[in-house]
């Protein structure tokens, strides 16, 4: 069977399976906010999805990002795209060409570096698995990875998998660099909200930060596909010229959306402290099984990464008897050819009765990860 049919009968399988505890793609599965709900289930009704929405999307939805960001219209504009990851496809394959490089963190998200490569670029991945840099990347590996062939320097911050985030003034010294070396900085901010403290790029490099948005995470609309770019009008403008989707993104999220911006600061403050509680109970567990570890705690982000290397498992068999669980978790290979081999991913927008179930589990889980000896693909 061909890759793609397998990688799809997979997805395919799992979002069949009734019941399944999602807790491998930092997706967000507390209940909505009913006004979010409402606003889907009124658009719907009014049979909105018969017309196309505007290209770059509502007005309305454009402020508010630009507002929940932070950012003046005179010195950035917005593009509604079909998730974050369409924002990154239309930034990587419009910016990137043969002879140009792009210049990454490992671990980091795999699919940008796919988008520029498919434009001709060469790609630096600079390793970040380090404790001794606080799974962080430093501004002197930035600093001797960045030549004047590098077009994008992307940066997932916070960090997927790691959930590390940097402070302002590192913010400022990378975007000194790309300023430096004519460079784009592609500050990929979907998993922003779930941060104490954030600094956008934008702030500093107002003509070249190009920023990422996603409502998948902190939303918890994954699966109805929205998300943003967010740069210098210019570039916008560009972008605009010929991306994959010019006939406006889904309505229904859109409106969705709108909804989840205008109830966000009496929603959401809570669904952090539940993730973050989760986060608590993880590392309570792991704590009392000899050989696991996290790896940067409090994360960041809606995830945490669990070392599992020393507990002589590995990472596709954990998930693996996770997964005849009822449980979807993700093997760091999934990240990271280099670091994968030593951890899993554990996602924590969920439930608390998800992740009390993962954690109740976990002793158990390690011992039977112990027999595993087919081999498995996952992806
Ligand atoms: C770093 C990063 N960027 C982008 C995305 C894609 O987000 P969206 O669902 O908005 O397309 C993901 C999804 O996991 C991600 O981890």
């Amino acid at each position: 069977m061909r890759k793609f049919e397998a990688r799809n009968r997979y997805f395919d399988q799992l979002v069949n399976t009734p019941g399944l505890k999602w807790m491998g793609q930092n997706t967000n599965h507390f209940t909505p906010h009913p006004a979010v709900v409402d606003a889907m289930l009124a658009s719907i009704k009014a049979e909105e999805f018969h017309a196309y929405a505007p290209p770059a999307g509502l007005e309305e939805l454009r402020t508010l990002i630009l507002d929940d960001l932070g950012l003046h219209p005179d010195k950035a504009s917005v593009l509604v795209t079909d998730g974050a990851v369409e924002a990154l496809y239309i930034v990587c394959r419009d910016l990137c060409a043969p002879g140009v490089n792009f210049v990454t963190t490992d671990p980091g998200w795999k699919w940008p570096m796919s988008f520029a490569k498919a434009s001709g670029a060469t790609t630096v991945e600079i390793p970040i698995y380090k404790p001794e840099n606080g799974y962080k990347l430093t501004i002197a590996q930035l600093e001797a990875a960045v030549n004047d062939q590098t077009r994008i320097i992307y940066l997932v911050d916070p960090n997927n998998p790691l959930g590390t985030c940097h402070t302002a003034e590192e913010i400022a010294a990378f975007a000194e660099i790309a300023r430096r070396h004519k460079a784009f900085f592609v500050h990929d901010c979907t998993y922003r909200h779930f941060a104490d403290k954030h600094f956008l790029a934008a702030h500093v490099y107002p003509e070249g930060a190009i920023t990422i948005y996603s409502f998948s995470k902190w939303l918890g609309l994954a699966g109805l596909r929205i998300g943003a770019v967010v740069a210098h009008p210019d570039l916008i403008e560009r972008f605009s010229g010929a991306p994959p989707n010019n006939l406006g993104s889904s309505i229904v999220a859109q409106r969705a959306a709108v909804a989840g911006l205008k109830i966000k600061d009496q929603w959401f403050p809570d669904i952090n402290r539940r993730q973050r509680r989760n986060q608590a109970e993880i590392l309570k567990a792991t704590q009392r099984v000899p050989g696991l570890s996290i790896v940067n705690y409090p994360s960041q982000a809606n995830l945490l990464v669990l070392e599992c290397i020393d507990a002589g498992i590995t990472p596709e068999a954990l998930c693996h008897v996770y997964r005849e669980q009822g449980i979807m978790i993700r093997q760091g290979l999934y990240h990271t050819p280099t670091f994968g081999h030593r951890f899993v991913k554990v996602s924590t927008t969920v439930p608390e009765a998800w992740a009390d179930a993962f954690c109740e589990l976990l002793p158990a889980m390690v011992e039977k990860a112990r027999s595993v000896e087919q081999e498995l693909s996952l992806f």
